[in-house]
């Protein structure tokens, strides 16, 4: 039992909630413990293919928790660091999870709750919703979401929107990249979801495995000898690989690959 998330399989998608309303679903050390928890059990059930990362109550998140953020600050370096650790692993554990990921942005996301939208794979939001880098109006720095935030929106709007802390729009969210898609409401939201899910759905799942892992490896790379080498070993031990012969074997004998069911 989770204290502040909920997670849930419906049939082939695993649902990630944020559950503190309350608190805008900030984040402190049990949200990040069990955000961290809860994506490993997604990732390891076998009956689930994509991952949609939700918020229940009027914002998606609200960051960091700033009542922990200041407890934080009291403790030993150690344990500072620590701490600055298991966020950065919950972090990378959605930016890694091999599974595609679906943020469901219902609600104004700030600092931290940026970084989860960026370390999704796809992001779809509501008009209406805000984002705001605020770290620097609060004396910090948006340190360890900030991999995953420049590989979004890039260094340019990264230097404006972090340096500014000014909220942005939807539509802006939209412009520089951190959003795929913008929809008028929660009705249409769970819509585009549910297009996006049916097209995830109907693609290899070790294929998008290894194409998670791909771009990881060479998003940012020099186009070098060792860069071409890495797609060329890439290629050519996946067309080698069971679903990969499938996938091939299917289109050619005009049938459907035995990766969709029904
Ligand atoms: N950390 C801890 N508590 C937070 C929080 C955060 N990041 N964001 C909101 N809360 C708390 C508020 O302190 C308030 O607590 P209280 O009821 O004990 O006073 C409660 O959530 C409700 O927030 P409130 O500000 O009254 O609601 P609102 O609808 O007017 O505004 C926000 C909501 C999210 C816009 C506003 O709270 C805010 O700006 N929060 C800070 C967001 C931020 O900068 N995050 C980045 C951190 S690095």
């Amino acid at each position: 039992m989770y204290q502040s998330i909920l997670t849930e399989v419906d049939v082939d998608v695993g649902i990630l909630t944020l559950n503190k309303p309350e608190r805008h679903n900030a984040f402190d050390d049990v949200l990040i413990a069990e955000l961290t928890v809860g994506l490993r059990e997604l990732e390891a059930d076998p009956r689930v293919r994509a991952v949609v990362l939700s918020s229940t109550g009027k914002s998606f998140c609200a960051g960091a928790d700033l009542n922990w953020m200041k407890r934080v600050a009291d403790y030993s370096p150690e344990e500072n660091l620590r701490d600055a650790h298991q966020l950065a692993e919950m972090m990378s554990t959605l930016n890694e999870l091999s599974k595609p990921t679906i943020a469901r942005v219902q609600g104004p996301a700030y600092g931290g709750g940026v970084g989860l939208v960026a370390a999704c794979d796809i992001a779809v939001a509501t008009y209406d919703v805000h984002f705001a880098l605020t770290e620097v109006k609060l004396g910090i720095v948006p340190a360890v979401i900030s991999p995953y935030v420049l590989a979004a929106i890039g260094e340019r709007y990264g230097r404006r929107y972090m340096l500014s802390a000014e909220r942005f729009s939807a539509a802006e969210a939209y412009r520089i990249g951190l959003l795929h898609e913008i929809v008028p409401g929660d009705e249409q939201l769970d819509e585009a979801i549910s297009e996006i899910l049916d097209t995830l759905l109907n693609n290899g799942p070790a294929a998008q495995a290894e194409c998670k892992a791909l771009i990881r490896v060479v998003a940012g790379q020099p186009i070098d000898q060792e860069t071409i080498e890495e797609t060329v070993q890439r290629i050519s031990r996946v067309r080698a690989s069971p679903e990969g012969r499938e996938g091939l074997a299917a289109f050619l004998e005009k049938r459907t690959p035995n990766w969709i069911v029904g």
